[in-house]
């Protein structure tokens, strides 16, 4: 597949300058079409019938399998979700961490990880590397960490500064659990999730997914207590509600997902070009290299595919105006800063209508 065709497939893109993937990915053509085929069949033909559970029972594990492989992990490893917040959650809450338990995280970290983290009651420890040159997080980091540390929890790509975060080195270092979260680096970078404890996955944004997908790789599924059951977690369960979990991470799995949904996962799978990280890498260099010209870049080089810059002026309004022109970025709250995300499908032409809307 071509450029040119690969690009075709998302008419989002023949409007806009659709640079925020890092919230939402444009949807494809192909992505659209599965749901809807799904969906009519579930119009004509219902939803109930054990040989419709059957089928999307199938249709689970095949997208299990499929997202494994975006990781790099044995299916078995792998919980089907709704989000990297619920990710977080299941495996937050699976630790019960209590007031006499640390967690160590960053401020450079979204809600979806740090609002599980507060809600676990353990005392939550925030390195300091917003506001430093990147190569210094991880010192910053290991800094936190002391003998009450229980888990260690941050973004492999930070979703403000746009920095890669040190997790390959933490994850070598530490002997406690760390969590990664993945929200922007699962299909952006390259990712291989199998030496992390615990890996996140949000379907909608860079895999370019439906709403409300996501996954959670767990190297150990046996060693997490399954705190948040549903239908799907057991294998056998008595009257009282005691257990028998399924085996692997199927366990965490926290309720259903549609055929619809879970069609437009595989279909958007699919879509995804061979080439997809080094073209979304160049791309992400060719916007900060634009951007530098002209703004104050936060995002230092080399970096994944978030290019964020400190804006003059009210943020609001100046996605607004970039929003008029055709050109679709977001703000990020109480910094201050802009941010573009560049993927695979982005051209140099997204990237001159982005320097024209924010000159
Ligand atoms: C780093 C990071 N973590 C978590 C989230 C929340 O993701 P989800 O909506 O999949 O829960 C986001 C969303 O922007 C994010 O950027």
């Amino acid at each position: 597949m071509t450029f040119d065709e690969a690009r075709a497939l998302f008419p989002v893109l023949a409007r806009y300058a659709y640079l925020n993937a890092g919230s939402v990915g444009p949807i494809a053509r192909p992505t659209i079409a599965a749901m809807e085929r799904e969906l009519h069949r579930e119009l004509e033909e219902g939803r109930g019938g054990a040989e419709r559970f059957e089928a999307v029972v199938e249709l689970r594990r095949r997208v299990r399998e499929a997202l494994a492989r975006v990781l790099g992990v044995d299916g078995e490893c792998v919980a089907v979700t709704s989000s990297t917040t619920e990710s977080c959650r299941l495996v937050v809450a699976g630790l019960d961490l209590g007031a006499d338990d640390e967690v160590v995280t960053t401020d450079v970290e979204h809600f979806g990880l740090t609002g599980p983290l507060a809600a676990s009651g353990a005392r939550v420890r925030v390195a300091e590397v917003r506001d430093r040159q990147a190569d210094e997080a991880y010192a910053a980091i290991l800094r936190e960490i002391g003998p009450r540390t229980r888990l260690v929890a941050l973004s492999h790509v930070a979703w403000t500064t746009g920095h890669e975060l040190p997790v390959g080195e933490l994850e070598q270092e530490l002997t406690v659990p760390l969590l990664v979260d993945g929200a922007q680096s699962v299909g952006a970078i390259p990712v291989d999730a199998t030496p992390y404890d615990f890996y996140t996955v949000s379907g909608q944004k860079w895999l370019c997914g439906p709403d409300s997908t996501g996954a959670l790789y767990v190297r150990e599924p046996e060693s997490l207590r399954v705190a948040a059951p549903s239908y799907l977690s057991q294998e056998t369960y008595e009257p009282d509600g005691s257990f028998s979990p399924k085996p692997g991470a199927a366990r965490f799995d926290p309720g259903w997902t549609g055929g619809a949904v879970l069609e437009g996962v595989l279909a958007a799978l699919e879509v995804a070009p061979a080439w997809r990280y080094e073209r979304a890498s160049q791309m992400a260099a060719r916007c900060r290299e634009l951007l530098a010209e002209r703004a104050d870049v936060v995002t230092e080089p080399g970096h994944a595919t978030l290019v964020t810059w400190r804006a003059e002026g009210d943020t609001k309004q100046l996605v607004q105006a970039a929003h008029e022109q055709g050109v679709v970025i977001r703000e990020l709250p109480r910094l201050g800063w802009l941010r573009a995300s560049c993927g695979w499908w982005t051209n140099e032409e997204d990237l001159e209508r982005l320097v024209a809307a924010v000159a």
